[in-house]
């Protein structure tokens, strides 16, 4: 199946962002394109009372799925802002990987490619003991770690990349979001070469801090040109083919 599994070095990097964006992009490229976010938590009661993700929302706006799918493109919602193993817990709620799984096989019926936004970083545990890791190996995604350009970012970067090796995943390349070209100086110069160096990894474009772009408020426009401006969509086109980038 084709597809793509978008993680970050921490929480609130960006994976909503640049999923979206390279979602927005496939779409203009006249790909059927889906978007999945398997399990969020921080949701909010919709006027009919049900839990949403404003991430999902998101990405299904940016890619121009139809909210009948909200099912399988965001199976578990939770309302605590915590990790969503404790995030299920305290809300009395099982999460079941297989039916995670089970919808990512159904909406890979529906679209072709699917980019999947993972949850908070490599490691963050979705039920139990079970990983953020654990779940891209099930699906045997090439995945793509979105990372920031100020300090800290080498040692965050580098080890999310290293730990997905040591796990057997397809790490498949490197998103600087944030990206402020006329701030540019030593730091995040020798930020991307120090990832790039360290990691034998490319990095697959830097997306800039665009104001007018808000997850929360479900703002998408110009993603996917921005995408195509900023990011190396020939080479993620790839990536998501199962073509080795260097
Ligand atoms: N390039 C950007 N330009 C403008 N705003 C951005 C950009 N990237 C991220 N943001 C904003 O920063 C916040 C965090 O981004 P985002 O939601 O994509 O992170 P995330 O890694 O998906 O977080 P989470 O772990 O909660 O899923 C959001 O409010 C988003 O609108
Ligand atoms: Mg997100």
């Amino acid at each position: 199946m084709a597809g793509l599994f978008i993680t970050a070095t921490d929480t609130e990097i960006g994976k909503t962002v640049i999923t979206g964006a390279i979602a927005a992009a496939l779409r203009e490229r006249s790909c059927d394109v889906g978007v999945m976010k398997p399990a969020a938590s921080g949701g909010v009661a919709d006027r009919m009372g049900n839990l949403v993700a404003e991430d999902a929302v998101f990405l299904m706006k940016a890619a121009g799925i139809d909210l009948g799918e909200s099912r399988l493109v965001n199976p578990v919602c939770l309302a605590p802002a915590l990790t969503p193993a404790v995030a299920a817990a305290i809300s009395g709620v099982t999460i079941n990987i297989q039916d995670l799984i089970a919808s990512f096989q159904q909406l890979s019926q529906l679209h072709n490619p699917v980019i999947v936004e993972g949850v908070g970083g490599i490691l963050a545990p979705l039920w139990k003991h079970y990983t953020v890791a654990d779940l891209m190996f099930e699906l045997a995604l090439p995945i793509i770690v979105v990372a920031r350009p100020n300090l800290g970012t080498i040692n965050h970067t580098v080890l999310t990349v290293e730990y997905g090796r040591s796990r057997g995943l397809h790490m498949a390349g490197i998103i600087i979001n944030g990206w402020k070209q006329e701030d540019a100086g030593v730091l995040e110069i020798s930020n991307e070469e120090y990832i790039k160096e360290m990691t034998g990894l490319p990095v697959l474009g830097k997306f800039p801090y665009v104001p007018e772009i808000s997850v929360p408020e479900g703002k998408t426009a110009g993603l996917a040109q921005l995408a195509e401006e900023y990011l190396q969509m020939d080479a993620i086109f790839n990536v998501i083919r199962g073509r080795r980038v260097q």
